[in-house]
């Protein structure tokens, strides 16, 4: 009797050993653990036959089975623990940080080539003593046409035509209307600029629908042409080098007597004719003038006592220029490809 318990004995220590050596996963092991020590396990029902047999065999039967199981217990033990440690490494080094990988770059933003070009515009004015004014975009027809001798039927609203809120409000189509504001609320000596957008019913390769301007306007007594001329050819000689050539071309604007336009040498061709100024060598970059004593009236100052000039410029032209771009719309498609030149 006891040979073949010893037998039983050895041959499920065997078997379970083998087992055990075979399991690959802690789930194998708990099915292992099941079969062997569980309650309908193997040596579970081996431990419960050394009842049944003579008492002088059951001490050391009994003994036998407990160091089986002790023995098996350990080596389950043992191995969960090497399967746990093993399935913890093979998932950290799944997690691996590569930090020789190359990150996702941020873009940085870069301030748009208009703002960039009116940035320098207000310094350079500034620098002469400019101060710098602004007026809603939202605006008055009075403002914007009446007060600068524009009436109603004026063939000059013909080149201002504008989105209109009603009969009296409109979107700005220039910056001029900043010099009456100011010059209501303001008496003279004025010397000020007016950044901002303005807007037109215009569209096409130098032309858009929105665009902005700078305006200035200075107001004293004894104030000339000398003074317009000087102040514009030191921004000329700023803006694009001190070799860049101007002149003054008479033109018309109602709110201005005389008015000119001025023109600088082709920054292209330098004067030699190109098809960018038109064979001519010359760009027109702003419209000037000194103030129309009429405008004077209309604001309250007489024009026996003070004199002034005006002049408009449009910042995406001298941006242009200034950049060799022959198409205004670059400025607006935000393309980055054209952004990030600047
Ligand atoms: C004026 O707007 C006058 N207010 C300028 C002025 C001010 C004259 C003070 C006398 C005294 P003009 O319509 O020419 O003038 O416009 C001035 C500049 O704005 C033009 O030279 C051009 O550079 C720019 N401009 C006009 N329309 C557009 C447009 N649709 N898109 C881009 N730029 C434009
Ligand atoms: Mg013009």
């Amino acid at each position: 009797m006891s040979d073949s318990f010893k037998e039983v004995l050895r041959s499920v220590r065997e078997s379970a050993l083998k087992e055990i050596a075979q399991a690959r996963t802690e789930e194998e092991v708990n099915q292992i653990r099941i079969e062997i020590l569980g309650r309908k396990g193997k040596l579970t029902l081996l431990l419960r036959r050394v009842r049944e047999l003579p008492s002088q065999e059951r001490p050391w039967a009994g003994e036998q089975a407990n160091i089986l199981k002790t023995e098996l217990e350990e080596k389950i033990e043992e191995l969960l623990v090497r399967l746990h440690d093993e399935e913890k490494q093979r998932l950290l080094s799944q997690e691996q940080l590569d930090i020789t990988l190359p990150g996702t770059p941020l873009l940085r933003g870069r301030v748009h080539p208009i703002t960039q070009v009116m940035a320098q515009i207000v310094d350079i004015f500034t620098r002469m003593g400019f101060q710098v004014a602004e007026g809603p975009q939202v605006e008055l027809d009075y403002y914007n046409f009446e007060a600068l001798n524009i009436p109603r039927d004026h063939p000059a609203r013909d080149m201002h035509d504008t989105f209109y809120f009603s009969d009296e409000v409109l979107l700005r189509t220039h910056t001029s209307p900043v010099q009456i504001r100011v010059m209501e609320s303001q008496r003279p000596p004025i010397q000020i600029i007016a950044p901002g957008a303005v807007y037109r019913r215009d569209s096409d390769i130098s032309h858009t629908p929105m665009f902005h301007q700078v305006e200035g306007l200075m107001v004293d007594e004894g104030v000339s042409f000398a003074h317009l001329k000087g102040v514009l050819t030191f921004f000329v000689h700023e803006m694009f080098g001190e070799g860049t050539p101007l002149r003054f071309r008479p033109s018309f604007f109602p709110f201005t007597e005389p008015s000119a336009e001025v023109d600088i040498g082709c920054v292209i061709c330098h004067g030699e004719g190109c098809r960018v100024c038109g064979g001519t060598g010359w760009l027109e970059i702003l419209g000037a003038g000194m103030v129309d004593p009429e405008v004077f009236s209309i604001v309250g100052y007489d024009p026996e006592e003070v004199t002034g000039f005006a002049f408009g410029m449009g910042v995406e032209r001298i941006a242009m220029l200034k950049y060799g771009i022959n198409d205004i719309r670059l400025f607006f498609t935000n393309d980055l490809r054209f952004l990030t030149q600047f």
